[in-house]
């Protein structure tokens, strides 16, 4: 699995730290769990940190397996973004997406 650090979103006066990924899993090795177990692991690293309260993720409302994936990495659906991802192999206009959080 690959994560890459996504530099949007970031608010240095923010009290926290904040890192937003994304993840890619090579396509002969989907649905066997590795996404959902590594991204489980790093979101719990993440709030085992004394100054994380949440975790955050969005994915294209197309997007089943990233959902159904953050789901059981333990993660709620929350908010529905309007026009919020850019997919330019889907669209070249910006896409609705679904945002996923856990806290503690
Ligand atoms: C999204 C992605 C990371 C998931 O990786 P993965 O290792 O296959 O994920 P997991 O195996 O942990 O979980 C996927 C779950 O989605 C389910 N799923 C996959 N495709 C599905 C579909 N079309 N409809 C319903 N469920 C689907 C799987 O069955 C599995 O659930 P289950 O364990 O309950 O059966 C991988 O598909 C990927 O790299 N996609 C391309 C990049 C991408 O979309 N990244 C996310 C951007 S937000």
């Amino acid at each position: 699995m690959q994560l890459q650090r996504a530099p949007a979103f970031q608010r240095g006066d923010w009290p926290a730290l904040r890192h937003l990924s994304c993840w890619y899993v090579r396509k002969d090795c989907w649905g066997q769990g590795v996404a959902g177990e590594l991204v489980h692991w790093a979101i719990n690293h993440a709030l085992s940190h004394p100054m994380i309260y949440r975790t955050e993720a969005a994915c294209d409302v197309m997007n089943v397996a990233s959902a159904r994936m953050m789901e059981k990495a333990g993660m709620s659906q929350g908010a529905l973004l309007r026009r919020y991802l850019f997919h330019p192999n889907v669209s070249d206009e910006p896409r609705d997406a679904f945002l996923y959080s856990k806290v503690r």
